[in-house]
């Protein structure tokens, strides 16, 4: 009698441990039960995978969904549901929400609100602070805890972590690696005048200059060096910063983000007014350059949207009271897609940025690969089609996204999040059953 599965893709270029090659995939029970010529085995649901590209699931491994305290910018099920819709099958959320994700209860508040509302699995970033400091290697191992992140630099929210010795305290606590948003506090204040006034959307990337990245980004490596702590640096924006890292690869990981690969100033501002406005900003063409050349030399580790949605009404505001941040994790598929298109990256450097990459950084069990025994987390794209990217797309409540009218090649057409078809050419289906992203150190 020939095998069964609960579902076989049938016909498609696999991303397999052993290479891309044509094949099926089988699923069972919620794993991948079996990659290759699957021949005349049976399963109730078929999907026919001809002519597209079969690939481990996307993890985003930084987004804002605003829950709770912000959810007229965004929920979690929104949140998730944009991520879905764009071929991302996991998340890790972010601490800064309203309260601050800054202790036993509010996480656990925060893992009871995404049951049985996310779209995609799930695990939740704490935020340090000068109060819960020592807590944090007890509170970094709790269900639904993604690790530990500071802001160096105030950014949307209050948590915020500006001086080293309350950054050694952070460091000295707890063994997960720490995910740091690198600008420093001090700098921002002095330059603060640059803008405060009233000044164009293209200032914010001179007040929160290249020095503002860089100087944050060697304190805590040296910090991190002294106390031998793993850190993750959020997206990296300089030339600067990356000339530095190197000398770190012992210690530290790298992320980048799809805007800061595509967009550069002035042009951004000048087009996109205060929807270009984010924290680190968008900078000058040699920055960009510079990133993509730390792709291609294997200096960033992964790629993660900052999701980071603000109401239209929000972004109106005359800047600086403008808030920063731009929505992404719906974008980031089709955007790296358009640039794999382009040349800009291989296939299968996308898939160690966006799958194995973040399942490396953060120790993700069970994800990352289109293995036997790991998760059936899939996403499945068409390399060839061309789509116009709009804000009408946008499930995100904020309803915008920065590249409105943008035509690129290569689009997600099915997302499946433990062998459950979550999306398929543009709809949604079936309901949110998204769980908690388990990790090596917690388990
Ligand atoms: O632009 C940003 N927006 N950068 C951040 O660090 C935070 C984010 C937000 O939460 O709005």
């Amino acid at each position: 009698m020939s095998e069964t599965f609960d579902l076989i893709i049938r016909g498609g270029t696999c991303a397999t441990p052993n290479g891309i090659a044509q094949g099926d995939v089988g699923v069972r029970n919620g794993k991948i039960a079996a990659i290759g010529d699957l021949g005349a085995a049976s399963a109730p649901e078929v999907l026919d995978a001809k002519g597209l590209h079969v690939l481990p699931g996307v993890i985003d491994p930084q987004v804002h969904l605003r829950e709770p305290g912000l959810e007229h910018k965004e929920d979690l099920a929104t949140g998730t549901l944009g991520a879905v819709l764009g071929g991302v099958t996991a998340v890790l959320e972010m601490p800064n929400t309203k309260p601050g994700t800054t202790d036993a209860p509010a996480l656990a508040d925060k893992c009871r609100r995404a049951k049985d509302r996310v779209w995609c699995d799930i695990a939740f970033f704490v935020g340090a602070s000068r109060e819960n400091a020592e807590k944090l290697g007890e509170l970094e191992r709790l269900p639904g805890a993604a690790g530990v992140k500071i802001f160096m630099g105030s950014s949307t929210g209050s948590l915020l972590v500006p001086d080293d010795a309350t950054l050694g305290r952070v460091l000295a606590s707890g063994s997960r690696r720490v995910c740091i948003h690198c600008e420093d506090e001090d700098r921002l204040n002095e330059r603060f005048s640059l803008v405060e006034g009233g000044a164009p959307v293209a200032m914010h990337a001179e007040w929160r200059d290249v020095e503002t990245a860089l100087r944050a980004t060697r304190r805590i490596l040296k910090l991190a060096r002294g106390v031998n702590r793993r850190v993750h640096i959020l997206h990296v924006t300089t030339e600067e910063e990356m000339a530095l890292l190197p000398e770190y690869r012992d210690i530290a990981t790298v992320e980048v983000l799809p805007q800061h690969l595509t967009l550069s100033a002035p042009e951004a501002y000048e087009r996109l007014g205060t929807r270009a406005q984010m924290n680190p900003p968008i900078r000058e063409g040699r920055h960009r350059e510079a990133l993509w050349r730390a792709i291609g030399q294997g200096l960033v580790d992964c790629i993660g949207s900052d999701h980071a949605p603000h109401t239209l009404e929000e972004k109106a505001k005359p800047y600086p009271q403008s808030p920063s941040g731009m929505t992404g994790v719906q974008t980031l598929v089709p955007i790296m897609l358009d640039h794999v298109n382009a040349g800009r990256l291989s296939l299968e450097r996308f898939i160690d940025l966006t799958s194995a990459g973040p399942a490396r950084v953060f120790g993700i069990v069970g994800k990352g690969r289109l293995a036997l025994g790991y998760d059936a987390d899939i996403t499945i794209v068409d390399l060839k089609a061309r789509r116009t990217i709009t804000d009408q797309w946008i499930a995100s409540r904020c309803g915008w996204t920065p590249y409105d009218g943008m035509e690129v090649t290569g689009w997600p057409t099915t997302t499946i999040v433990r062998g459950n078809i979550v999306m398929h050419d543009g709809q949604a289906i079936g309901d949110p059953q998204g769980t908690a992203v388990r990790f090596l150190e917690a388990l």
